[in-house]
């Protein structure tokens, strides 16, 4: 099958997206994130499976899982191996202090979990995702029959709750476990962990998109340099 990147080439995303691999070594457990970036380090860690490298690896997507048979990587799952040792994902947005906005590809539930299991989580993005303070939209997946009652609580906190279409014309978008997606704009989020609490708490949102448990930033630069945050 022929491989498609739907964003186009994007250097500053391939330079992270490679260098992130890097850190997989022999006989690790491996969780493979979503999205254009993360494409990069999958097609890379194929690479380096082709010339011996021993990985097992679980998915967080139909998405990640075309491109990681694709690229002949052997794949396992969290009732399997449920600790895995690192997991590369990618990000929307990325604050000064590693907090990030993530599901922008409505995988974010499936990658929490991954992140979670993995002893170093590690975000792979291009500079344009950095950012003193978060302010992106939070993607929540939530179960269709309870979008208007989590509408209505995101209106309560402040936010606009917006759910996302797969076009104009289209119905609702559904999430890899067959859930709705609703983009919840919220404003500057100053405080990253409270602003997560309080969602989680909204009966009918399966997960939301702030992560808080990322370990270390990969950026790619325009010049194809990379910096580490961490
Ligand atoms: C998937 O749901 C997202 O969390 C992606 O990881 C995020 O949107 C980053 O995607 P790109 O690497 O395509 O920018």
């Amino acid at each position: 099958m022929k491989e498609r990147n739907p964003s186009g080439e994007s250097p500053e995303k391939k330079a992270a997206g490679i260098a992130a691999a890097d850190l997989v070594e022999e006989g690790m457990v491996v969780g493979l994130g979503t999205g254009s970036t993360t494409a990069y380090t999958i097609a890379e860690l194929g690479r380096r499976v082709e010339e011996g490298l021993d990985i097992i690896a679980v998915v967080t997507s139909y998405q990640s899982e075309m491109l990681a048979i694709q690229a002949g990587i052997t794949l396992t799952s969290l009732a399997e191996h449920p600790e895995l040792d690192i997991a590369i994902d990618g990000a929307d947005q990325i604050d000064a202090a590693l907090n990030v906005i993530k599901g922008g590809g409505a995988a974010h539930t499936r990658e929490k979990i991954v992140s979670m299991s993995a002893e170093r989580f590690v975000v792979v993005a291009d500079e344009s995702k950095i950012s003193e303070q978060l302010d992106h939209y939070v993607p929540l997946e939530v179960l269709p029959y309870a979008k208007e009652y989590v509408s209505k609580q995101i209106f309560n906190i402040g936010g606009s709750p917006e759910l996302r279409l797969a076009s104009r014309k289209d119905g609702p978008v559904i999430s890899d476990n067959g859930n709705f997606i609703i983009d919840a704009t919220l404003g500057l989020i100053e405080n990253p962990v409270e602003t997560s609490a309080l969602i989680s708490q909204i009966t009918g949102i399966v997960e939301h998109g702030i992560f808080t448990n990322v370990d270390e930033v990969y950026i790619g630069k325009k010049n194809g340099s990379v910096e580490i945050m961490s």
